[in-house]
């Protein structure tokens, strides 16, 4: 394989995932805190409280990376250690720990790729209607301004949200995410106070009127392929990439949300809460794409779940997406299929032309330990996965594999482990696995040969 000379070869990491030190240096609650500690929420009772603790072990950590030889680090900020009200006043302390972090990673020559939202709103925002208020569209420019003062003499990448998909549909349609809401028109409307509230968070940044900044967004793209050629299973496919994909990057880079929402959703909502100037805010043009590709979708036809669509869920589009093809799944039940990275990309690119250059900001995949730590399963699925990248005829600047470390996987707790170095949560012990090794080499035999 061989990519041109200043490809990115990166590892990424979320704040709420691996910081810990939930209650120090006075970080506010997160949804996410709220969210762990109703019983059956998270597998195993787990919570976010300690995770890798990272705020404490962040120096370590970086060694780990500096030895594994990566020139990106994609990582988030808490927006409740920034802010722990979500507004008002800042928390020096909590500034601070990003300061010192960016500045180790400069000092190493790694370039920091920070997001500024990974899925944990501050509960006091929540309190207010999270997502589902308009105001906190603006409340995130405001966050999103804040933290680009502080930190923008050390960090040139800008992401305002990670997966959007999730924190709205997910979190207010699913429920399966903080804040665990089954809505319907609270979770489109979230959907949209969050495009809103990345445009206005660009704005806000480039308003700091600092040279040099780049701005952009990660979004997940599963590619949608229907299971059979029927009509009614090529039009439940054609659902599904409106809701997971097209809902997202139709306004932000082609104007204008999917047409078919109208009749996917009829009476379910007024979109009332899309205003007539919103689409040129959302639309800002960015510098950079980040996509995020773990599987793809095989969608079948099915009834609706809740036959009123007045009470039905934003996710209830009557589509069945457990068909799996006969292929090796991992340890999270996806299918494992890199040609999916290749569609995603080239998806992207043919759906908008004048889409800006692309990098993959996640891709990992986790199967059970084994001894001595030797995933070659996870070897081969970078391997392919990769390959898979470059296969894909578009302007891809860089790779960042999840995860550094092992991590709080969400609604799963501790039990599925994405990284390439292993942790001991009861000593926070870290190991590198195979594939950390078989990574450095990789990135090393990449930069002899550009
Ligand atoms: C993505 C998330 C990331 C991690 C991986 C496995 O959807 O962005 O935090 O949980 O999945």
């Amino acid at each position: 394989m061989s990519f041109p000379a200043g490809f990115r070869w990166g590892v990424a990491t979320s704040a709420y995932q691996i910081e810990g030190a939930a209650a120090l240096d006075g970080r506010g609650p997160s949804i996410w805190d709220t969210f762990a500690a109703v019983p059956g929420a998270v597998a195993n009772g787990d919570t976010g409280e300690v995770a890798a603790d990272h705020y404490h072990r962040w120096a370590e950590d970086v060694r780990l990376l500096v030895d594994l030889g990566v020139d990106a680090y994609r990582f988030s900020v808490s927006w409740s250690r920034v802010l722990p009200e979500g507004r008002g006043k800042v928390e020096q302390r909590g500034l601070d720990f990003y300061r010192r972090l960016v500045d180790t990673l400069r000092d190493n020559d790694v370039e920091p790729f920070l997001t500024l939202y990974h899925w944990d709103l501050p509960q006091a925002l929540e309190d207010e209607g999270g997502w589902r208020n308009r105001d906190t569209a603006g409340w995130f420019a405001d966050y999103a301004a804040t933290v680009h003062e502080a930190l923008s003499d050390g960090v040139s990448k800008w992401t305002t949200l990670n997966e959007p998909y999730c924190s709205s549909v997910v979190g207010y349609a699913e429920g399966r995410h903080a804040p665990g809401a089954r809505e319907g028109h609270g979770a489109l409307a979230a959907v949209h106070h969050l495009l809103l509230g990345h445009g206005l968070a660009v704005q806000s940044m480039r308003a700091n009127g600092v040279a040099g900044q780049e701005f952009g967004i990660v979004l997940n793209q599963s590619p949608t392929v229907p299971v059979t050629d029927s009509p009614a299973d090529v039009a439940a496919a054609v659902r599904q990439d409106v809701l997971l994909r097209r809902q997202f990057t139709d306004p932000l880079f082609g104007g204008e949300y999917p047409p078919e929402m109208e009749s996917m959703y009829g009476a379910l909502t007024d979109f009332s809460f899309r205003h007539d100037e919103d689409l040129s805010i959302i639309g800002q043009p960015l510098d950079y794409v980040g996509l995020n590709y773990y599987y793809r979708l095989h969608v079948a036809d099915a009834p609706h779940r809740e036959p009123d669509p007045a009470k039905r869920t934003a996710h209830d589009i009557g589509v069945d997406t457990s068909q799996l093809p006969n292929v090796q799944r991992t340890g999270m039940g996806w299918p494992v299929e890199p040609e999916g990275l290749t569609t995603a990309l080239t998806d992207l690119k043919a759906r908008h032309p004048h889409l800006p250059p692309i990098y993959v900001t996640e891709n990992g995949c986790v199967f059970p330990d084994t001894e001595g730590f030797l995933d070659n399963d996870r070897i081969t699925f970078l391997r392919d996965h990769i390959a898979a990248a470059q296969a894909a005829d578009v302007d891809l600047r860089g790779y960042f594999c999840w995860s550094l470390l092992d991590n709080f996987e969400w609604a799963h707790g501790y039990k599925h482990r994405f990284g390439l170095i292993h942790v001991d949560y009861q000593t926070q012990e870290r190991t590198p696995r195979a594939s950390y090794h078989w990574y450095r080499d990789f990135i090393k035999a990449q930069r002899q040969d550009s």
